[in-house]
């Protein structure tokens, strides 16, 4: 039986990760037995993530709610990994250190150093990460957010250099998108990336 693998979609808000992550899910479920995820998950953990987005929360108290919730979905998918399925997860980990690495940044001199440490030890990193790259005013007004606030523009721009940082420290793992394309071009550059990775194990 072939070993399980991790591939992960991140990117910012309306940068159209959701929809690529599941039509990319369809494409391969044709030859792979694949199973499905994503964070905030569907779970009662995932329920609480998002009665804490729409409810003004403590940084600091989102932040754990993220990762009990994250904890949730490692549990899940070492399951499924034991059983040498190929995981596709839409966010994972590097959501809350781009994410609360942003929100945290005035409480801790190194937030996303901080935030790694606490994953040590349990975390299971992934195989592959997909990074859409939008620019944050195009993906907003692409969300159900029209208002698009100058906030929240300077909000996402930070959590996208975030990403960008991360995808720097962890080249082999990333690879990045650019997300104002097509979403069929999209779909044939991560199809292809996914395949040649999965032949070539
Ligand atoms: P999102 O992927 O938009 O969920 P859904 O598609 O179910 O609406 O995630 C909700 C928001 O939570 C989004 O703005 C990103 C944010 N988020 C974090 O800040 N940290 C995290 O760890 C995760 C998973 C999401």
């Amino acid at each position: 039986m072939m070993k399980g693998r991790l591939i992960t979609f991140e990117g910012i808000d309306g940068s159209g990760k959701s929809t690529l992550a599941k039509r990319v899910v369809r494409l391969l479920r044709k030859d792979y037995d694949i199973f499905f995820t994503k964070e905030p998950t569907t779970t009662w953990t995932g329920d609480v993530v998002r009665q804490s987005i729409d409810s003004d929360t403590d940084s600091l108290v989102e932040l754990f709610l993220f990762i009990a919730d994250h904890a949730e979905n490692v549990a899940l998918i070492k399951k499924e990994l034991s059983q040498g399925k190929i995981i596709i997860s839409d966010r994972y980990s590097d959501s809350q250190y781009a994410y609360q690495g942003v929100l945290l940044a005035d409480r801790f001199e190194d937030p996303i150093k901080w935030i790694k440490e606490i994953h040590d030890g349990w975390n299971i990193k992934p195989d592959l990460t997909f990074l859409l790259l939008a620019d944050p005013s195009v993906s907003l007004a692409r969300c159900d957010r029209q208002k698009a606030k100058f906030e929240e523009i300077e909000f996402l721009e930070k959590v996208q250099k975030n990403y960008l940082k991360l995808a720097d420290e962890e080249p082999e793992r990333f690879i990045k998108i650019d997300a104002e394309k097509e979403l069929a071009e999209m779909e044939k550059e991560v199809m292809d990336r996914i395949t040649s990775y999965l032949e070539r194990l």
